[in-house]
């Protein structure tokens, strides 16, 4: 992983020259928020998936935290197109993060300094090498985090203190990857992902009430189905739910539409990857090469111009 440059408060810089201090108050006490956005290789070249969302996610993180920076979520996305052109990318994982820089040694952030950067490189797919035949999951002894403790919906780097043990617990014990359930027993999302489940063809999701990230891919899911006529249901799902669907899959940005095959060594549906969620991962594989009925494709550099 590595590219030419990064954009670090203000200005494009090196990769390597990029640094913080040791004792900057994000090391200490995790208080950076973040993004995760992709810039896919289209037919019509370089398209940012969604940015607009994405960075409109990032400054309401950052409003919870009472965090602020200059740049608008506009200039963000102006910013993010350089970067993909100055660092030669067709197809990038694209990683804003807003920090607290060094400040006093104090679990109070307010008097430390805000820092952004912005990072753009070459990633492939999560679960790459298993998206035709689907993971194996299990469900984490790990909860997410209770309502009025820390808030989901902030994509906050401390967030993913959870996310860590409940992946650890599932690599240790052999599977590909964890599902969390909330506080009260209900399903909430993966470490890094949100869930879907099919249902006599309806497809269902956790709540935002349920400790989730209100993901863009989750978003776009539930677009693409409402188009195809699939209804889908937000709802608080009990775990027991997770048994007896006859499809399953995650969604986000890093693992995009993963099929799940097994939850707790209990197969899904008849154990292969249903039709649902093929139909679903095509169209949404369709939009980001460029057929993009929704709009949400934001050209670096429209080809031919
Ligand atoms: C905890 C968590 N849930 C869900 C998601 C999916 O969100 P998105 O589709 O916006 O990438 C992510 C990834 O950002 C995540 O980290």
């Amino acid at each position: 992983m590595e590219a030419k440059y990064i954009y670090f408060n203000g200005e494009f810089v090196p990769w390597n020259d990029a640094k913080i201090h040791v004792l900057s108050h994000v090391v200490q006490y995790g208080s950076g928020v973040f993004e995760g956005i992709r810039c896919y290789s289209t037919k019509n070249g370089p398209a940012i998936f969604r940015g607009y969302g994405h960075y409109k996610r990032l400054k309401e993180s950052m409003k919870t935290y009472r965090m602020d920076i200059k740049e608008s979520v506009e200039e963000l996305i102006q910013i993010t197109k350089e970067l993909i052109l100055k660092n030669d990318l067709k197809d990038a994982y694209i990683r804003p993060v807003v920090y607290r820089g060094l400040g006093e040694i104090s679990p109070n952030p307010l008097h430390a300094p805000i820092e952004i950067a912005i990072a753009a490189f070459s990633m492939g797919k999560i679960f790459e090498e298993k998206e035709d035949e689907g993971i194996n999951i299990m469900v984490s002894s790990w909860r997410r985090f209770a309502p009025d403790t820390i808030p989901t919906l902030a994509k906050a780097t401390g967030n993913y203190l959870n996310s860590e043990l409940a992946m650890i617990e599932a690599e240790e014990s052999g599977f590909d990857e964890a599902v969390m359930l909330d506080i009260f027993g209900f399903v909430a999302e993966g470490p890094g992902e949100n869930i879907f489940l099919v249902k006599d063809g309806t497809l269902y999701t956790p709540t935002i009430t349920s400790s989730i990230l209100k993901g863009i891919t989750r978003d776009s899911v539930t677009k693409i189905a409402l188009r195809l006529g699939i209804p889908v249901r937000e709802e608080h799902m009990p775990r027991e739910m997770l048994y007896t669907v006859d499809e399953a899959f995650f969604s986000g940005t890093a693992a995009e539409i993963t099929p799940i095959v097994s939850i707790d060594k209990i197969p899904v549906g008849n154990g292969k990857v249903g039709d649902v969620t093929r139909l679903i991962k095509g169209e949404f594989k369709k939009i980001t090469q460029g057929d993009d009925p929704f709009g949400w494709l934001e050209y670096v550099e429209f080809e031919g111009m």
